[in-house]
């Protein structure tokens, strides 16, 4: 079965996606471990609450990111990941990660990208004006939200929303992308060739 990291920062309502679906039975996979980038981040309370091993390692210890990263890598290795999911990891991924698991690191992003990548994509999208926005499941690249797009889902924007009401909808859809998009990657039915993420029926 294939071992997944799960790096966060906060809340954590992605990580207790994936843990539903994977209690749910339907997603074959073993949280083997989620990592904080954050002491005091609830998605560590979640991991404590199913027994998942957790672990805060703060970049702020490390004299380079790549130090930081070698750390987080000797605890994925010690957990024999094979896929890391960002759910809301405030960190940018240096080239030590993403070299030690090319093609095996995925984001989610509450926007439809290429549109609205960065912080705050729900406030981006209601200050442009635009219609429709949603949820982006991609591959990580060295990029800021650029690497190969996985799955998208659109949602509508509402002449009286707010940057909270249109969160709220997205991460409805975000709780169902990201499991989905994990599905597909153990069940080795994503290639990527070029920008392109072809899945395998
Ligand atoms: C989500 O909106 C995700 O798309 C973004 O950060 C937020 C994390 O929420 N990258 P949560 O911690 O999973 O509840």
């Amino acid at each position: 079965m294939l071992n997944i990291a799960v790096l966060v920062s906060g809340r954590g309502s992605n990580l207790q996606a994936i843990i539903d679906a994977v209690e749910a039975g339907w997603l074959k996979v073993r949280i083997a471990c989620v990592i904080s980038d954050n002491q005091e981040a609830y998605a560590l309370k979640r991991a404590l609450k199913h027994n998942i091993p957790n672990i805060f390692i703060t970049p702020n210890i490390f004299f380079s990111k790549s130090e930081y990263e070698k750390k987080i890598i000797e605890y994925l290795r010690e957990k024999e990941v094979g896929l890391i999911i960002l759910a809301g990891y405030m960190q940018i991924v240096g080239s030590t990660l993403l070299s030690a698991y090319p093609n095996k690191i995925i984001n989610i992003h509450p926007s439809l990208l290429p549109s609205f990548p960065g912080l705050h994509g729900q406030k981006q999208a209601l200050d442009y004006g635009a219609k429709v926005s949603g949820a982006t499941v991609h591959f990580v690249d060295k990029g800021c939200d650029t690497g190969p797009i996985i799955l998208q889902v659109g949602v509508k924007i509402l002449d009286n929303d707010t940057e909270e009401s249109l969160s709220k909808r997205i991460l409805v859809e975000e709780h169902k992308i990201l499991p989905k998009a994990i599905f597909l990657f153990a069940e080795e039915r994503l290639t990527i060739s070029g920008r392109k993420v072809h899945i395998i029926d």
